[in-house]
């Protein structure tokens, strides 16, 4: 496996427009100029980003190119990290992935890896501080699919120092100082997946609706590269923002946002509701002990219990971070709205979302089943 490409040069980031303020006036463009695409690959490769070590003793006691296989020549499928996965586009002031540039709608800049690790931490709080719910025992490879920041990826190889832990993602964003037990590959989970067949314990992947372009595709992949008796875990937020009293009325803002991301996942034809159905699909591929399981997660801090209470306070902050990065592209490049008509809707939705009596939610749904011994 080969080293680590030295840093590309990325172009510096720009501040992201004021949060609570719409210019009247068209704003300035922050637009970068944007590279011309990369050229395709003609074979589809893994790049894999090699981490410095937390542990300096560490001297790599994990194959990892033994979870990968071998095309027909016998060639390693994994090169190293090259520039053209950081040369990172940017739009509005949001900075995306450019390893297969437009294939996810949201951004990957600093704001957006803050709230994602926001995001872990509510996740925690509602399963109890369980990176997950199956009945998994000493695993010894790990994959967590869509890694985003790594945030799961690393605390599970800290839980299970024994084990090989990869994380897989489009942006290489995630730290480079990390466990020893642990890697990161860029790769798109929509193609191919490249890794040995039945050699993994454990396969995990979190929010990852409007990113999977067919999740029987998708769960067949997992069932291949599991082990017999292995895994999968799927963790899913829902798209809706809802209440069980009717307080959010149905013409509000925090409504018509929701229609809007529905909207743009049917457009680019990749589900925002997999949950509905993901365990279905897992029944199909063969999957056995099935369970699933919805959490509330409250959003502001109406709940009367201590626990959603705090889960609502942190969401609330969660959304409010999360407001313009969930909408910007989408609205304008999918749905064609103009960039100052969505920064004004953004405005409303983050005043809305702080509304004390809306006694408002969505749900996480975790779902895991066993393949066959
Ligand atoms: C909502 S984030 C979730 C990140 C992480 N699983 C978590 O829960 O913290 C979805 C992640 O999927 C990644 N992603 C989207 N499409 C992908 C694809 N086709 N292949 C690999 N990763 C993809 C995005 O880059 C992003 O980091």
């Amino acid at each position: 496996m080969a080293t680590v490409a030295e840093e590309a040069t990325v172009p510096a980031e720009k501040p992201a427009p004021p949060q609570e303020e719409v210019s009247k006036e068209a704003p300035e463009s922050h637009e970068q100029p944007t590279p011309a695409p990369e050229a395709e690959p003609e074979e589809h490769q893994h790049h894999v980003l090699e981490a410095e070590s937390t542990d300096e003793s560490n001297t790599s006691d994990f194959d990892y190119d033994s979870l990968y296989g071998t095309d027909e020549e016998g060639a390693s499928a994994t090169t190293s990290l090259s520039d053209s996965v950081r040369n990172y586009r940017y739009e509005n002031g949001r900075r995306y992935h450019a390893y297969k540039a437009g294939a996810w709608v949201f951004p990957n800049d600093e704001i957006q890896l803050e709230q994602m690790d926001l995001f872990h931490h509510i996740f925690m709080l509602r399963l109890k501080g369980k990176l997950f719910l199956a009945p998994i025992e000493h695993p010894q490879k790990i994959m967590d699919v869509g890694t985003g920041t790594g945030i799961w990826a690393m605390q599970v190889a800290e839980e299970f120092e024994g084990a090989a832990v990869m994380g897989n993602d489009l942006s290489p964003v995630q730290p480079t100082w990390v466990p020893p037990n642990i890697l990161f590959e860029v790769d798109d989970f929509n193609e191919p997946w490249l890794h040995t067949p039945e050699s993994y314990d454990f396969i995990h992947s979190r929010d990852l609706h409007m990113a999977v372009d067919d999740w029987t595709n998708f769960v067949g992949q997992v069932y291949e590269k599991l082990k017999p008796g292995g895994w999968y875990e799927s963790q899913e937020h829902t798209v809706e923002i809802t209440s069980d009293d009717g307080s959010v009325p149905e013409d509000n803002v925090l409504k018509a946002w929701v229609r809007g991301l529905e909207k743009i996942s049917d457009l680019i034809k990749k589900d925002c509701h997999p949950h509905k159905y993901i365990d279905q699909k897992m029944k199909d591929a063969g999957f056995i002990n099935l369970h699933k399981e919805y959490f509330k997660l409250p959003i502001g801090t109406w709940p009367q219990s201590k626990v959603d209470k705090e889960i609502g306070a942190f969401n609330l902050v969660n959304m409010l971070e999360a407001a313009e990065g969930f909408t910007l592209k989408g609205f304008t490049e999918i749905l064609g709205w103009e960039v100052p008509v969505v920064q004004k809707m953004i405005v409303d939705i983050r005043k809305n979302l702080k509304k004390k009596d809306f006694h408002m939610y969505f749900r996480f749904c975790v779902i895991y089943g066993q393949k066959p011994e």
